[in-house]
């Protein structure tokens, strides 16, 4: 079935039975309680924020954001129509088509009980190949996840330099063969698609046992062209001074950079007395959800409670 949102968005099949990474962990350590005002960062198609909806009652609030504008338009169609099958019991619902970054601007301090953000791309926008995160299809090459603005990665590409390009495919690609790399696409301009990228780069390297070659020159590009280190930075910054005593953290990585900023940041505010660290180990997905659903893979989810006496 395809049928169009009132904001004219295609709505496929596929988002509809689209299924949240990590969904019953991630609402266990939200640890939703009725009544309470709830931040989803990250709405995507408002999986998990259909599951904390539910669970808010009448007088609770969840404020969603995303930057990309079609995610926002299909979280809201979701969102409404799970607040009108709620009817008198649902809560109020806020949407911001604003970066996560931005959220000091929107929530008021230590004015809220739960934090999720469920980082990376949605499958809505991985799958739709004009959004040109995919090699699996031919397309132009944007990668914004925010289309009003920003770079595309075809303007990287073809506009950075060589040296540049090296530095941005180690440093969020943690490709070894970075140099190589860049000196194949620059002598391959001007790139002119996903597809033609992913040949540049798989005949200028060697091919990999488990993954595309091109597979990591991508996660370079999207993470560079949509900023993400540097939100996740600014968001987990803000998240002290936005949660209640006792208000929980919660994160959801698909990667080792990501991660890793999630962990020191969480370790550094447990030094300070800000994070009661809920994870010791970062929850990952078990063998039935992998199955049903294999990008939870590389899922990781950490959990912070705050404390009650820092400020
Ligand atoms: C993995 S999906 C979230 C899926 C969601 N939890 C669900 O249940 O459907 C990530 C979403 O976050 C959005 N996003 C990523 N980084 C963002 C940022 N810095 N600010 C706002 N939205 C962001 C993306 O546009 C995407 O729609």
């Amino acid at each position: 079935m395809n049928f169009n949102t009132p904001q004219g968005v295609r709505m496929t099949n596929q988002s509809e039975r689209h299924v949240p990474v990590l969904f019953k962990e991630a609402l266990d350590f939200l640890s939703v309680r009725p009544g309470g005002a709830y931040v989803d960062c990250t709405l995507g198609l408002a999986g998990h924020a259909e599951g904390i909806v539910r669970q808010l009652g009448p007088a609770g609030h969840l404020i969603g954001f995303d930057r990309d504008p079609e995610a926002l338009d299909l979280a809201k169609f979701r969102l409404q129509r799970v607040c009108q099958e709620l009817g008198s019991q649902a809560p109020q619902v806020s949407f911001v088509g604003e970066a996560f970054s931005r959220i000091a601007e929107h929530v008021k301090p230590a004015s809220i009980d739960g934090l999720l953000a469920d980082f990376g791309v949605s499958s809505l926008q991985f799958d739709e190949a004009r959004r040109g995160f995919s090699f699996q299809a031919d397309a132009p090459m944007d990668m914004r996840m925010d289309t009003r603005t920003g770079l595309t990665a075809g303007q990287v590409v073809n506009e950075m330099s060589e040296r540049e390009l090296a530095n941005l495919i180690y440093e969020y690609g943690e490709e070894r063969r970075s140099r190589t790399v860049a000196r194949a696409i620059v002598r391959g301009r001007p790139v002119t698609s996903t597809a033609h990228l992913a040949r540049i780069v798989a005949s200028a390297v060697p091919p990999m046992k488990h993954i595309h070659p091109a597979t990591r020159t991508f996660q370079a590009l999207r993470i560079f062209v949509n900023q993400e280190l540097q939100e996740i930075r600014a968001l987990l910054e803000a998240a002290p001074q936005l949660l209640k005593p006792s208000a929980r953290l919660v994160v959801i990585s698909f990667h080792s950079l990501e991660d890793r900023i999630c962990k020191d940041s969480f370790r550094e505010g447990a030094q300070q007395g800000i994070w009661k660290i809920l994870t010791r180990k970062p929850v990952t997905a078990g063998e039935e959800e992998i199955d049903r659903n294999p990008r939870s893979r590389s899922a990781k989810l950490r959990a912070a409670e705050k404390t009650v006496n820092s400020s």
